[in-house]
């Protein structure tokens, strides 16, 4: 008779053995719920691809903020719908803007709760890009300028961090230097450092209305098919000032993760996207698979890939799992 000497299976033998052993772990923690502020009283309309996820006016926000804290949850990320877009994304630095609004009343009515805020234009601009167009080119010096300017819009309604998501080279510059120069030194950049021009994000330009009206995003956002590229972006946006870096999409990226988990040593974030949520919720609709198993497995390999931080739709989700 031959006896392994080496047998993984006495440290599988039952969950107390499995607990202590265990490498990687989410935690609640770690996670960043997105919301999509909308005009308007009492809205509450469900992203028909993203079951569970609702464009929700103000006061609406505010109770699902109240819920996102009472759950555990440290923070929640803020996209917005402006009333009118126009060529120059007036909607996302005006001082009465959706966004803004979000913000304050969070603050006000859920202090404890940190308010992170999505830097971009597309949402606010009549074509969709993430950038001023001219002659049908997105052009970037002038969209930093403008970004620059939200993120400041956004540090003055009270956001505690402000998340560039735009792809424009020199952002995470001009956004730090705008802040120090009005006093906003302590806030924090988390900068979409490595984000692919992916196709995951479908449910979301349904969830933000931001679909580009004409061509995509390939000029800016980054070819799926680099690493080495990310890497060099996360660098540069680590010199600007970036306090936190991010890659995006997640799933399909945990080698970018990895690689960035190897090489620099700023916390990761990772954004798991609205196609990956999508991806799930209809599966598990469909009797295919188990929602709870596939969302916490997901969550733990990105974790396990070195994310310090994850941006989820699972968030309220996985924070009912885990505190169960
Ligand atoms: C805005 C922005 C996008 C996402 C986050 N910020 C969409 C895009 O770049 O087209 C995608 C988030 C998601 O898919 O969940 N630029």
């Amino acid at each position: 008779m031959f006896y392994p000497v080496h047998r993984p299976r006495r440290l599988r033998q039952n969950e107390k053995i499995r607990d202590l052993v265990r490498e990687t772990e989410v935690s609640i923690k770690d996670l960043i719920y997105p919301m999509f502020a909308i005009w308007g009283t009492k809205v509450k309309n469900e992203v028909a691809s993203m079951p569970g996820i609702y464009q929700l006016s103000v006061e609406n926000i505010v109770e699902e903020a109240k819920e996102v804290a009472s759950l555990g949850i440290s923070s929640i990320i803020l996209f917005g719908l402006p009333k009118d877009k126009d060529e120059a994304a007036s909607g996302a630095y005006a001082v009465d803007g959706i966004v803004q609004r979000a913000i304050e009343a969070v603050k006000e009515k859920v202090p404890e709760l940190i308010v992170i805020t999505d830097v971009c234009l597309c949402e606010y601009m009549s074509h969709g890009h993430c950038g001023v167009i001219r002659d049908g080119e997105v052009l970037n010096d002038i969209s930093i300028e403008l970004l620059a300017r939200t993120a400041l819009s956004h540090a003055e309604a009270g956001a505690d961090i402000v998340a560039p998501s735009d792809m424009m080279d020199g952002r995470v510059a001009a956004i730090r230097a705008t802040l120090d120069e009005n006093s906003y030194n302590n806030v924090p950049i988390m900068s979409y450092a490595a984000k692919y021009a992916s196709s995951f994000y479908g449910p979301f330009r349904e969830a933000a209305d931001s679909t580009p009206s004409f061509g995509d995003r390939r000029s800016y956002q980054m070819d799926p098919g680099n690493v080495t590229e990310a890497l060099r972006e996360i660098h540069m946006d680590i010199e600007e000032g970036a306090d936190i870096i991010m890659v995006k999409p997640a799933l399909s990226y945990l080698d970018v993760i990895k690689a960035a988990y190897d090489e620099i040593d700023y916390p990761i974030a990772a954004y798991s996207v609205s196609g990956e949520y999508s991806m799930v919720k209809a599966a598990a609709e469909k009797g295919w698979i188990d929602e709870r198993g596939v969302a916490m497995e997901i969550l733990t390999s990105i974790k396990r890939a070195g994310a310090d931080i994850i941006l989820t739709y699972h968030a309220k989700d996985a924070a009912k799992w885990l505190n169960e």
